[in-house]
């Protein structure tokens, strides 16, 4: 906003999203929805303006001559495995165009495959000017997390030598990352995770219909959540661990199905059957 829309500094504004989570340094904290994750930290970072995810509107009503950008999860990870309206993410593109911003989505939790299309964004046909990457992006092993942009940004808004950090550009993670791409390429694993995504959802569903617990059942690709009534997932999450899977809640609320992406039927049976233990008995 400083450098390419000449925003007064210390005015700029970032719209984010009620429900976010990008990580755990201080500027993501800062306007994060939940008290536990910001309490005890402060002084927080100003500068950022939440509003409820997936509404259009609510965003167009947010922007002022000081926004310069919008910073979003295409779909809400921690949020509680949340997946937008559709035309959701095709509106926030128009609005950056309309309005000189620039569109960042977070895709870590997201991306190279977890939702069945390499990146989440592409279920909308839109190209975001900024992309964050990371976890999955090296296979999960040696720590490795990107920032991609289009040059010209890159251009205008960074500098050599002066944007940098101790371990950026670490050749090992690097070379890892390169290993993983590749692997990820060959083995189709973003079709791999649409594949059995649609099938295990399927699996869920019919155990949802079954179940006493089961608020909802959502998800694209291996990314699935199951919401519970009670709203209280981690029960059935430690349930489900006795049986030998190791499931996280997300939310609170919801049960987080995310498997690694080469999950082989046999796993995906065994998946089942416990759930199916847990959630009708
Ligand atoms: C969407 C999203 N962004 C960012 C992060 C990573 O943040 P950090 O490396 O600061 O823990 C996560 C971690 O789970 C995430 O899910």
């Amino acid at each position: 906003g400083f450098k390419k829309k000449k925003i007064e500094d210390g005015k700029q504004q970032i719209i984010v999203f009620d429900g976010n989570f990008h990580g755990r340094t201080i500027s993501v904290i800062s306007f994060s929805s939940s008290k536990k994750y910001k309490e005890g930290f402060g002084p927080l970072t100003p500068g950022f303006v939440s509003v409820e995810f997936g509404n259009i509107e609510a965003v167009k009503k947010a922007i002022t001559p000081n926004t310069c950008g919008i910073l979003v999860e295409p779909f809400q990870g921690e949020g509680g495995m949340r997946i937008p309206p559709k035309g959701f993410l095709k509106g926030l593109r128009e609005l950056a165009d309309e309005n000189d911003l620039l569109l960042v989505c977070d895709e870590i939790q997201v991306g190279m495959g977890r939702t069945g299309k390499k990146f989440c964004f592409e279920h909308e046909g839109i190209v975001p000017d900024g992309v964050i990457l990371g976890k999955a992006l090296s296979g999960g092993l040696v720590p490795l997390s990107v920032f991609i942009t289009s040059a010209f940004i890159m251009d205008m808004v960074f500098s050599k030598g002066s944007d940098g950090s101790t371990f950026g550009g670490y050749p090992l993670a690097c070379v890892a990352g390169t290993a993983a791409l590749k692997v990820f390429e060959e083995e189709k694993l973003a079709e791999q995770s649409a594949k059995k995504g649609k099938i295990l959802k399927q699996r869920i569903e019919a155990i949802a219909k079954r179940s006493p617990h089961v608020k909802e059942v959502r998800g694209k690709g291996l990314f699935i959540g199951i919401e519970v009534k009670d709203g209280n997932a981690m029960e059935f999450c430690r349930k489900l661990f006795k049986l030998g899977l190791i499931v996280n809640d997300s939310h609170g609320h919801t049960i987080r199905i995310s498997p690694p992406l080469v999950i082989n039927e046999e796993e995906m049976d065994f998946l089942v059957e416990q759930l199916e233990k847990v959630l009708v008995g």
